[in-house]
């Protein structure tokens, strides 16, 4: 059984109190469905085997827990990845900035390319991984919640981009608004903590 967490996020910037209530009650209904769905689960495979009538119920059980677990995780992540008092800039010495910076040439690169990923049409999310093999930084998008997150690949920096996350704070189309928010509310230090190992320190010892 997984218990949802609790985050102290009130007072952000541009990131309304009223749009992390809600969001809070999103994030608390993955929870719930996914300790559901596990039960459910459990439920057919107490006889020992999946037979030939449990199969679709089970297909849909299967398919509906890779959205609702992957929907939780991501906003833990999300969530994680925000502060009162955080802010738009890493520490140009840390080693987020200096893996950025070895990955994309430069941390405004980084940005951009991670920033156009956020603008991106779609429900979905961009996240910032590091390849656990590389060090290296690499962004993507994530259709809904499930879909195009790389396997083994360490989440680093999460930005969730569905209308749920700015809708009561800007239009549909002011999402870019909403991802200078994001920006400006950074824990920087939770992303520090994200990083498996240094970039720098393997590029330093080469
Ligand atoms: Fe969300």
């Amino acid at each position: 059984m997984y218990k949802a967490k609790q985050f102290n996020l009130s007072g952000l910037k541009g990131i309304s109190d009223q749009t992390l209530e809600m969001h809070f009650k999103l994030y608390e209904g993955y929870v719930k469905e996914t300790n559901n769905l596990q039960e459910k689960i459990s439920q057919i495979l107490k006889d020992g085997n999946v037979d030939h009538e449990e199969m679709p119920a089970y297909s849909e059980l299967k398919r509906r827990l890779g959205f609702e677990y992957n929907g939780m995780v991501l906003h833990e992540y999300y969530f994680g990845n925000l502060k009162k008092g955080g802010s738009g800039e890493a520490d140009s010495q840390s080693s987020f900035v200096k893996a950025a910076t070895i990955s994309f040439g430069s941390r405004d690169l980084w940005q951009a390319d991670f920033t156009g990923i956020g603008k991106m049409r779609g429900v979905g999310w961009a996240i910032c991984y590091q390849d656990p093999t590389t060090d290296q930084l690499s962004n993507h998008w994530i259709s809904l919640h499930e879909i195009g997150n790389v396997a083994g690949y360490n989440p680093v920096l999460v930005m969730d981009v569905w209308e749920h996350a700015f809708l009561l704070d800007y239009k549909p189309t002011e999402r870019a608004k909403y991802i200078e928010a994001f920006f400006e509310n950074i824990d920087w230090t939770a992303v520090e903590q994200r990083l498996l190992r240094p970039a720098i320190r393997k590029s330093h010892a080469a």
